[in-house]
């Protein structure tokens, strides 16, 4: 089973306007709403593909009931815990002329006592055919040791944890030797403290070196420019599909929802890095974090060009 943990959820509310203009009356030409979170984003693409996951996390309020009457909506399973306040809404201003305009929202704070009841909450899911998903950022209140802890908890029953987070978290999290990591380009380059560009080979050579720490499978995104894959016996680059970009948003989650839908199905390396290319090049072709459907990804998938090294 694959569960998905998102400890800071929201509702993507994308709204047009003609041309936006601060300080003055923006009337709304369209409204969409859609539940969101890296976790969340996961836990829908895993669907797409036509595999099952329990979405986690924090939710409060109204919005965190929407939230939930979406993934029910979806058929896909969930298990939050319910916390004070609401849940955030993000919304993407988009106009005319081609601008974005984006107001997060914080949302809840969240509590000592809340973060130890997830936790175990997740442990009374984990088993040895577990693969807990931890992605995205963490909000306020919650100590940025909670995905190394996690994984602990999660290694201590025999499951799995694949990573996708950045700066303090991931640091921390790789202490606790996570089994599959997905960090894109940027991610990795500031994990080892560059802030120069990296070539493909010193990329790999990172990717290789996480390797000898225990973790399984090491995934880098760059991009248009493709992913690099590391494992045990294997190193990929992939070069990116050509494919026609409509929003890049999300791109990530869906390479992270391969790389889990992939472990599950205990597929092989060679099939993995074709799901992830495919994927995520799907993920590109839709509207803002929705995922491609499965008959895009079978027919990207069989374009997938990869360079064994
Ligand atoms: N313009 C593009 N054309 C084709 N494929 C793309 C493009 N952009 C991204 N991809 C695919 O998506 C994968 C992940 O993209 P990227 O490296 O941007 O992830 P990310 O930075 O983690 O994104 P996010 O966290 O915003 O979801 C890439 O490795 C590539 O396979
Ligand atoms: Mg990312």
């Amino acid at each position: 089973m694959i569960i998905t943990v998102t400890m800071n959820p929201a509702i993507d509310k994308t709204v047009e306007v003609d041309k936006f203009q601060p300080y003055a009356l923006n009337r709304i030409r369209r409204i969409e709403y859609d539940a969101g979170g890296k976790g969340i984003n996961v836990s829908k693409t895993i669907h797409a593909l036509g595999g099952e996951s329990l979405a986690m996390g924090f939710l409060g309020g109204n919005t965190g009931m929407t939230i939930e009457n979406v993934l029910n909506a979806r058929n896909i399973r969930h298990d939050f815990i319910y916390v004070d306040g609401d849940t955030r809404t993000n919304t993407k201003i988009f106009d005319c002329v081609g601008g974005v305009t984006e107001l997060n929202e914080p949302g809840p704070a969240i509590t000592d006592n809340q973060t130890e009841a997830l936790i175990q909450k997740i442990r009374t899911y984990t088993d040895n055919e577990t693969l807990v998903v931890l992605a995205g950022s963490v909000p306020g209140g919650v100590r940025k040791t909670v995905y190394a802890e996690i994984a602990e908890c999660v290694h201590k029953k025999g499951g799995k944890v694949l990573l996708d987070a950045d700066g303090e978290l991931f640091r921390l999290a790789l202490k606790a030797v996570p089994d599959i990591i997905k960090p894109n380009q940027t991610e990795l380059e500031e994990y080892a403290g560059l802030d120069h560009k990296l070539s493909v080979a010193e990329l790999m050579e990172l990717a290789e070196s996480l390797c000898q720490k225990g973790i399984q499978t090491v995934a880098v995104s760059m991009g248009k420019d493709g992913a690099v894959f590391a494992g045990e016996n294997y190193k990929i680059n992939c070069p990116a599909l050509p494919v026609k970009a409509h929003s890049t948003v999300g791109a990530g989650d869906a390479m992270v929802a391969a790389l889990a839908y992939a472990h599950d199905r205990k597929l092989q390396e060679k099939e993995m890095v074709r799901l992830c290319m495919a994927v995520s090049a799907g993920a590109v072709t839709t509207v803002g974090t929705k995922p491609p459907d499965r008959v895009l990804v079978e027919q990207l998938m069989s374009e997938v060009r990869m360079q064994m090294l």
